[in-house]
């Protein structure tokens, strides 16, 4: 157990010690700059001068080590409470350098509703190499237990999931799979941040991040990282990352660790607004149904509580009516934008089945409950009456009185 040691108790885990000094300070020391700079630098130069041949810094070719890099993966590092960190060119690029460290014959389960560009990159893409994907429903182990295989090397949990937020219990999953042996659990951890959640306490060996989302926050970097604390798997992963080339340019390193500096108190406004959010919807008549983690009446919220000390932006609801309604409620919204993606700043509403989950197949859609009126919101950091007001207005205008 890292710092924070009360964090498997049955309300919100205490917040990590030093987290927000960590986020400010770890992998920055000025010292390590002959300038003694306080800011990190960008670095482009793709080459480094060497002494002699073989004899250098540590640094010889950018796509091998950066130091704009190596100043944000040491930062995450710290934060995910983990001894190693790499970032990637995209979530999806640290995702495919996870399925790397598999080969063919292997066998891997997943959350059923992971992110739609996981569930295609798994099915069509990764499949095609001879790796086998199960997706099952991890709220209940049954269903884990019974999706191993003697093949299976890999488990996938993303929790909360996306768009449905269906929220898995690490450490049971982590105690399943370890009856078995030689399995690696990966936790997608981009709905929480390392703010909220720190699934290497719970028996993960590797998390990954879309830092595209709340890591960066500010809607103007795709990015991945993964953390782990298994050396063996931060070699391997470390090889990847150079022999396949999937990096990050410098000038987004410098972008995602200067969005870290401010992702403690991003998270806790986003928590705050969406509470307010959650709590307006539960209570709207033109709402059937509300799926928001940190709120009570989630069915999940008591695993929630047990493995994180706080909870995100991440809103799902069904509104009354058909496609049309719905259609409607996006178009008439004036504060919140339509658009793919989450975790910045700016509110964002999307509709999964036609936008960030359309590749998923639709009966696996029908069964997940990504319906024609199911709507995900990223709640950002307006000011909460303004979020409302929007929501309220919306609603009323795309299900006029008597129509639902
Ligand atoms: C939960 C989750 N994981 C992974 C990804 C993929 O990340 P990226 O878009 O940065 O490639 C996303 C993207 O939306 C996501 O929501």
């Amino acid at each position: 157990m890292a710092e924070n040691g009360d964090s498997k108790q049955s309300v919100w885990g205490t917040p990590f010690k030093r987290f927000a000094t960590d986020a400010i300070h770890a992998g920055q020391e000025p010292e390590q700059w002959k300038s003694m700079m306080v800011v990190p630098p960008i670095t482009p130069s793709t080459t480094y001068k060497q002494y002699s041949p073989g004899e250098h810094t540590g640094y010889e070719y950018s796509r091998s080590g950066n130091p704009s890099r190596v100043v944000l993966e040491q930062c995450v590092a710290a934060l995910d409470g983990a001894k190693h960190a790499l970032a990637f060119a995209s979530g999806l690029a640290a995702t495919l350098t996870l399925i790397h460290t598999l080969k063919s014959g292997d066998h891997v389960v997943s959350t059923d509703d992971v992110y739609g560009g996981t569930n295609r990159y798994f099915s069509k893409i990764a499949s095609k190499f001879g790796l086998e994907f199960s997706f099952v429903d991890f709220t209940d182990m049954k269903n884990v237990k019974a999706a191993l295989k003697p093949n299976t090397k890999m488990v996938w949990v993303e929790t909360p999931s996306n768009p449905t937020m269906k929220v898995t219990d690490i450490q049971a999953v982590s105690d399943v799979i370890r009856q078995q042996g030689g399995i690696k659990l990966v936790v997608d951890n981009t709905f929480m941040s390392a703010y909220f959640q720190r699934p290497l306490l719970f028996g993960a060996d590797v998390v990954l991040y879309s830092a595209t989302k709340y890591m960066n926050g500010h809607s103007d970097v795709v990015m991945g990282l993964l953390s782990t604390n298994d050396e063996e798997m931060y070699k391997q992963l470390a090889f990847l990352q150079y022999a396949t080339g999937p990096v990050p340019s410098p000038f987004d390193c410098y972008l995602v660790n200067r969005g870290l500096k401010t992702l403690a108190v991003r998270m806790e406004q986003h928590q705050k607004n969406a509470i307010a959010v959650a709590k307006f919807l539960e209570s709207n008549p033109r709402v059937t149904k509300v799926k928001y983690p940190g709120s009570e009446s989630h069915p999940h919220h008591h695993v929630i509580k047990k493995q994180a000390t706080g909870c995100s932006g991440m809103i799902g609801f069904w509104m009354q009516g058909n496609l049309e309604n719905c259609k409607n409620f996006f178009t008439h919204l004036k504060v919140f934008t339509l658009a793919e993606s989450l975790g910045g700043y700016e509110s964002l509403a999307e509709h999964p089945a036609i936008m960030t989950h359309a590749s998923v197949p639709p009966d696996q859609r029908e069964k997940l409950g990504i319906s024609d009126t199911f709507v995900r919101l990223s709640v950002g950091l307006e000011n909460v009456e303004d979020l409302i007001a929007d929501l309220d207005q919306a609603l009323t205008a795309a299900l006029p009185k008597d129509s639902y």
